[in-house]
């Protein structure tokens, strides 16, 4: 059991959030922090988890707990990764590094962002223990995206996470605002010339342009299939919300699905993923693993997502919070916290281990 009196004086993630703010040039934390327009779906993700009420078992036996996972055929210390955010040198200078490394000590995998702003090899080599996937957005360039699948085996990553609800940019009206882009020095380091710049023609955020001209915007599942038979890694697809979608997925071979609404930054009012998650868990019926993201705060979120069908969940935002307060070390404390909490909701719901989180816990 990790010991939450070590964590400092941040005692939650919520801490580390209003601390990260204070840190945070207006540019980044308007970046890290928005939703998609009026921001509804970005709230409801956690509203939703708070509507979920447990109802615990007593007298379980759960002096021990096991919090170990498996994930398509491997297994996973607790049940948690690090979800793909662009751009984390924007939080710190270490950027990736730092929780590349961080991900490493506190034992769970993360996931690159193909807009990262430090390199796939470079964030390999400075966490050689760690394990990595790499999350691609597929260019209408196809060399460009191969390439990228290329470097990413090459270097050891163990699966690929194709983002697929993000055709085009959602409208992210403080980035429009703030016609982002990115400061001098920092760069999408997984390309090369102008397109790394992120550069913005100042009428609109940078990242909005990036997207509409250089992504693909008709991708099909045809396109998942493409992935999966160009890759010997297995693949998931980033940002489900339906039953019938993720048994498309689960036809063209995927190794498993994430339910996602890219935290609420993309189609703004869409659904909560937690609301979205027991309709895939049924459609997916064991054949692929499921994950999930979006408002993932404290433990016994954590417990109500592995209840309702997820294998696993990944987390967004508090990992640039921890990176903003004090980079690898504060990265590792939020971890700490979380996994802490997780832990301890376990013990007060009656889980002796994940297996025993099941949908008859929650009202
Ligand atoms: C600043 C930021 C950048 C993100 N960049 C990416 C990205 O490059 N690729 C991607 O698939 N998802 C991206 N996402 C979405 C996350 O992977 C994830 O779905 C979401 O952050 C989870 O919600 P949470 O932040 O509430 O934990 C980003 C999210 C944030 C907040």
């Amino acid at each position: 059991m990790v010991d939450l009196r070590g964590t400092g004086d941040l005692v939650n993630l919520a801490e580390f959030e209003a601390a990260a703010k204070e840190r945070l040039s207006p540019l980044a934390w308007d970046y890290y922090s928005s939703g998609a327009m009026d921001e509804i779906t970005l709230h409801d993700n956690r509203e939703a988890f708070e509507r979920i009420a447990i109802r615990y078992h007593v007298l379980a036996g759960t002096a021990q707990r096991d919090l170990t996972t498996q994930i398509m055929g491997r297994q996973h210390e607790w049940p948690v990764l690090i979800a793909p955010t662009a751009f984390a040198r924007l939080a710190h200078d270490d950027g990736e590094i730092a929780v590349a490394r961080a991900a490493a000590a506190e034992g769970v995998a993360q996931v690159l962002s193909t807009l990262s702003t430090t390199s796939i090899e470079d964030v390999a080599r400075a966490a050689p223990g760690g394990r990595r996937w790499f999350q691609l957005y597929v260019f209408r360039d196809r060399g460009l995206t191969t390439e990228l699948v290329r470097r990413a085996e090459a270097a050891g990553y163990e699966a690929i996470v194709m983002t697929v609800d993000a055709p085009l940019l959602g409208r992210r009206e403080r980035d429009a605002r703030n016609r982002f882009t990115l400061p001098e020095g920092l760069t999408a380091a997984n390309l090369s010339g102008s397109l790394a710049k992120i550069g913005t023609d100042g009428l609109d955020s940078g990242l909005f342009q990036f997207f509409a001209s250089v992504l693909d915007p008709g991708l099909t599942w045809d396109d998942v299939e493409w992935l999966a038979s160009l890759t010997n890694l297995p693949v998931l697809v980033k940002g489900v919300v339906r039953g019938d979608d993720a048994e498309r997925a689960v036809e063209r071979g995927v190794g498993g699905v994430i339910v996602s609404n890219h935290g609420g930054r993309q189609l703004d009012t869409s659904i909560a993923s937690i609301d979205a998650l027991p309709e895939v868990a049924e459609a997916v019926d064991g054949r692929a693993a499921v994950l999930l993201d979006g408002g993932v705060r404290r433990g016994t979120d954590i417990v109500k997502a592995l209840a309702l069908g997820a294998n696993a969940v990944l987390i967004g935002r508090p990992v640039l919070w921890g990176l903003a307060v004090d980079g690898e070390e504060g990265v590792r404390r939020m971890l700490q916290i979380l996994r802490a909490e997780l832990d301890l909701a376990m013990a007060l719901c009656g889980a002796a281990s994940v297996e025993e989180l099941w949908p008859d816990l929650l009202v």
